[in-house]
């Protein structure tokens, strides 16, 4: 059995500047390692492609963490955390139809319809950019973007998105100490009275949305209860912007520190599928997976997982595995049979990737035909990174010149 790792290991500032070269150095002793993180668990970092691809799809890995609650406040909090219901922290049966009930709001068809109008909001914010010649990519742009998008889709007023911003980054962070354990319960509580009250209005006056549509299955249909409707709309809003504003981040900033990339994708537009895919790899929004729980002993790569362990699985460190791409830490936007996991796999695989997928292209496209001359403002080395320990891997501010 390898050494067991100490939660610093995804805490420290060298990791959230470079994980993958420690995932890299970790990879070589082993694709399973034991990992004292959240400290006092029993859990395990899965590190390469095909033992993770595995453990995301296998059924004694249950995402339900009612189910061990002992580790249920360790995970989400004290108190009534407001994402324990949704469809990603539950198992079949529940899963499948808390995933049905939403689901057709997010076919490729579906997300193809909105085209125009996230083409119209990626318009309006470059041309606030514009006026100033310089900005923060990230709070300018890649924040707004899919959280303008998400907010319409669901019938959220986007004014208030600076509010839940805050919030939903707290709910997704692991608290480090108590003052951040506290932050994230009054986050807890501020996102359920918000969504509380919505949910009041759109029952009083249902309009054509999302929240109607979901107060309308419970209230008519009983197919979910009140908490759901809750932890599922919470769940949309977070999983909606937290992660393709770093699609956008973390990719744009891979771009314009590779500047034969960036000139290959400037003279060969069609690339930006196969782009994105390469930046979704390379250095994607999803540091990690949500918790999954053992429910049986078990053997992940040989190593034994006992019963009621937690298992990690790296997307990130499956990304530039060598056993499953080609020279993994090299950025190519030609990259073919791009087969990342950075969306998930299995019956998790992210809801919200085609609308991911149309994002990232609009916004690509729009920023490299509109502003021709786009650099770092600073050199790369500057640039920093959110603290990790979080799942999500995504920059603090992407300063940029045009
Ligand atoms: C699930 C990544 C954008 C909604 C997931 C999972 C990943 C992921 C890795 C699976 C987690 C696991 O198995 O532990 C991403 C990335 C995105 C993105 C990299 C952007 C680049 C979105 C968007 C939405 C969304 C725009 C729209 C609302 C969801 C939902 C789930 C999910 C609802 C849960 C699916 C289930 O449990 O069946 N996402 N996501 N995601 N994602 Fe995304």
């Amino acid at each position: 059995m390898p050494e067991k790792l100490p939660a610093e290991f995804v805490f420290s500032p060298e990791f959230s500047r470079d994980p993958h070269s420690t995932y890299s150095a970790l990879r070589d002793r082993g694709p399973v390692h034991p990992i004292d993180f959240p400290p006092g668990t029993d859990a395990f970092l899965v590190v390469d492609y095909e033992h993770g691809r595995k453990a995301l799809n296998d059924p004694r890995l249950s995402m339900n963490p009612a189910r061990w609650p002992e580790l249920f406040p360790m995970i989400f909090g004290q108190g009534n955390p407001v994402l324990a219901h949704n469809m990603l922290n539950s198992d079949p049966p529940d899963h499948t139809r808390l995933r049905r009930l939403v689901s057709r709001a997010f076919t490729p068809r579906r997300t193809e319809s909105l085209r125009p109008r996230v083409q119209e909001i990626t318009d309006e914010l470059i041309d606030a950019m514009t006026a100033r010649g310089h900005a923060d990519l990230l709070g300018d742009f890649a924040f707004p973007l899919p959280i303008t998008v998400i907010c319409e889709l669901l019938g959220v007023p986007v004014d208030d998105r600076d509010a839940f911003g805050d919030w939903s980054t707290s709910l997704i962070t692991p608290p480090l100490d108590e003052e951040q354990a506290r932050h994230r319960a009054e986050a807890n509580d501020a996102m359920r009275a918000y969504f509380g009250r919505i949910i009041a209005e759109r029952r009083a006056r249902p309009r054509d949305d999302m929240v109607s549509a979901m107060v309308a299955a419970r209230d008519e249909e009983d197919l979910l209860s009140e908490e759901e409707v809750l932890s599922t709309l919470t769940l949309l809003l977070i999983a909606g912007h937290e992660t393709t504003v770093n699609l956008i981040g973390n990719g744009m900033l891979a771009l314009l520190t590779h500047p034969g990339q960036l000139a290959l994708l400037r003279e060969r537009p069609g690339l930006l599928p196969s782009a994105i895919e390469e930046f979704l790899r390379y250095d994607g929004p999803v540091e990690r997976a949500s918790f999954r729980f053992s429910t049986d002993d078990m053997e992940i790569a040989g190593v034994p997982v006992p019963k009621g362990s937690l298992v990690h699985v790296c997307l990130g460190a499956a990304g530039r595995d060598p056993g499953a791409f080609d020279d993994p830490d090299t950025l190519d936007i030609t990259r073919t049979d791009n087969r990342h996991v950075a969306f998930g796999h299995g019956i998790h695989f992210c809801l919200g990737a085609p609308l991911a997928r149309l994002e990232a292209q609009i916004a690509f496209e729009t920023l490299l035909r509109r502003l021709p001359d786009l650099a770092l403002a600073c050199p790369p080395g500057e640039i920093a990174w959110h603290r990790n320990g979080s799942l999500i891997r995504g920059l603090r501010a992407l300063p940029v010149r045009f």
